[in-house]
């Protein structure tokens, strides 16, 4: 590497994306982006073509992927199962406007893997299941508001996104600290809570705040003794972490589950789930008795329930997830080996996603999964740091979700974990001597 700046450097290798990201910003507000977790400065590269845990760009650049579709990807791009199965079903039409045997066969694999589900309904991603969560428990409770955890994700909609968002009316939501069971119990017990969702592993995919599993065990004997309904949202972890989703990791039983990503086996798809009471709310009932109508145009539609049912069965022996587990470990042990031998103060910590905490070690956990900190703003702080980082990896060949994750799947290899140990080394190397990063004192 040059002395070049890194900025500079990526601009003369990346011409194409530069002449695509100036067109972009003509047709998209965000800055030229299609999601906020893809804006980048000076800009991402524009990919042409991706295949196992590899992307290619216009630029003729290749990249170990660790964005994996937002976490969708954890059989990596183009399983030969799912193209095989969508190429098919395309033949064979895409929406019926009816009932078909692959919307019930993807249900039955998902309720085979998660017994909390007794029944489910499908959407087109996660958010909208979130949203029918929230519709459901208010239905079943006779109550309106909303309990949910600072820092935790549940979509960008009304009454999921953070407090203090613009253009949104939040009276009926409540957010509170995570890991006080008291303060949990004080706002449960004036019994105003619909519905109480928690992200499954913890904040920002899959625990980039992590739970401390005790405390989430609590969760549902509080919710049940004042009579809310206890929400697991396993968007990012359902098929995920294991093939039971976290809640059979840690042992507990929503009453109900949300489910995305890896259910579509990389097709938009969610899904709601749970106590067969709660759900059969969504059974055609005569008025004044408690309905709800289920729409969506794209709810289980052949192409995404073909994929879906290719995808379910990859996951259900949890050889998928176990692989998945065990090269993020692999990648985890050696990352943190650099920082020790480059003498920087960081962590990179979790399970199949792996999030890297730049700062102070306040202490050794005994489990490696957990990050050196509980300080929730020393965790998701150092931003413009990992922004940085994110770009020398680029330039590495090494390509990050947002600029904190590496997402794992069950087809990285020993040879794509070694070659980004490699690039992790040295762009670490580089932002030390271009005075972005400090060394430890
Ligand atoms: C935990 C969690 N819940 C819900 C969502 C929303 O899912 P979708 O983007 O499919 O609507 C996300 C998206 O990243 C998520 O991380």
């Amino acid at each position: 590497m040059t002395t070049e700046n890194i900025v500079e450097e990526y601009i003369r290798t990346h011409p194409r994306a530069q002449k695509l990201h100036e067109r972009a910003k003509k047709v998209f507000a965000a800055n030229g982006a299609t999601h906020s977790a893809r804006i980048l400065e000076p800009f991402r590269p524009y990919i042409t073509h991706a295949k196992g845990s590899r992307k290619w760009d216009i630029d003729g650049n290749e990249y170990i992927d660790y964005v994996l579709g937002h976490g969708t990807l954890i059989l990596g791009h183009s399983h030969p199962d799912i193209v095989r199965a969508v190429q098919e079903q395309m033949a064979k039409g895409v929406h019926y406007g009816s009932g078909h045997e692959l919307e019930i066969e993807w249900a039955e694999l998902i309720k085979s893997m998660m017994p909390s589900i007794e029944k489910i309904e499908f959407f087109s991603c996660g958010q909208e299941a979130n949203m029918m969560a929230v519709r459901l428990a208010r239905v079943f409770t006779g109550r309106t508001k909303i309990l949910r955890f600072e820092q935790n994700f549940h979509g960008w909609g009304d009454q999921l996104v953070a407090p203090g968002t613009l253009g949104i009316a939040a009276d009926a939501v409540m957010i509170i600290p995570g890991h006080d069971l008291n303060i949990v119990e004080k706002e449960l017990a004036t019994k105003k809570y619909a519905i109480l969702m928690t992200e499954g592993g913890g904040g920002h995919m899959g625990g980039q705040i992590p739970w401390d599993a005790d405390f989430v065990r609590a969760l549902p004997g509080l919710t049940k003794k004042y009579g809310t309904v206890w929400l697991l949202d396993e968007v990012v972890t359902g098929f995920r972490d294991s093939n039971g989703g976290w809640q059979s990791v840690i042992g507990v039983t929503p009453d109900l589950t949300t489910l995305g990503k890896t259910i579509g086996g990389g097709l938009g798809a969610g899904a709601v789930g749970g106590r067969t009471d709660i759900m059969d709310i969504l059974k055609p009932k005569t008025p004044p008795q408690k309905y709800i109508s289920h729409t969506g145009t794209w709810n289980a539609n052949p192409l995404t329930a073909a994929a879906g049912v290719a995808a379910c069965k990859l996951y259900i022996g949890g050889e998928v997830q176990r692989r998945a587990n065990q090269v993020a470990a692999d990648l985890r042990k050696k990352g943190n080996q650099v920082l020790k031998e480059l003498n920087i103060n960081g962590r990179l910590y979790g399970r199949s996603i792996l999030h890297l905490h730049f700062g102070p070690i306040e202490y050794e956990p005994s489990d490696d999964t957990l990050p050196p900190t509980m300080d929730i703003q020393k965790l998701i702080g150092g931003l413009s740091l990992k922004m940085r980082l994110c770009l020398h990896l680029l330039q590495r060949g090494v390509s990050i979700m947002g600029p904190r994750q590496f997402i794992l799947s069950a087809v990285h290899t020993e040879e794509d974990i070694d070659q980004t140990v490699k690039a992790f080394a040295d762009s670490l190397d580089a932002m030390v001597a271009e005075g972005t990063l400090n060394r430890a004192t």
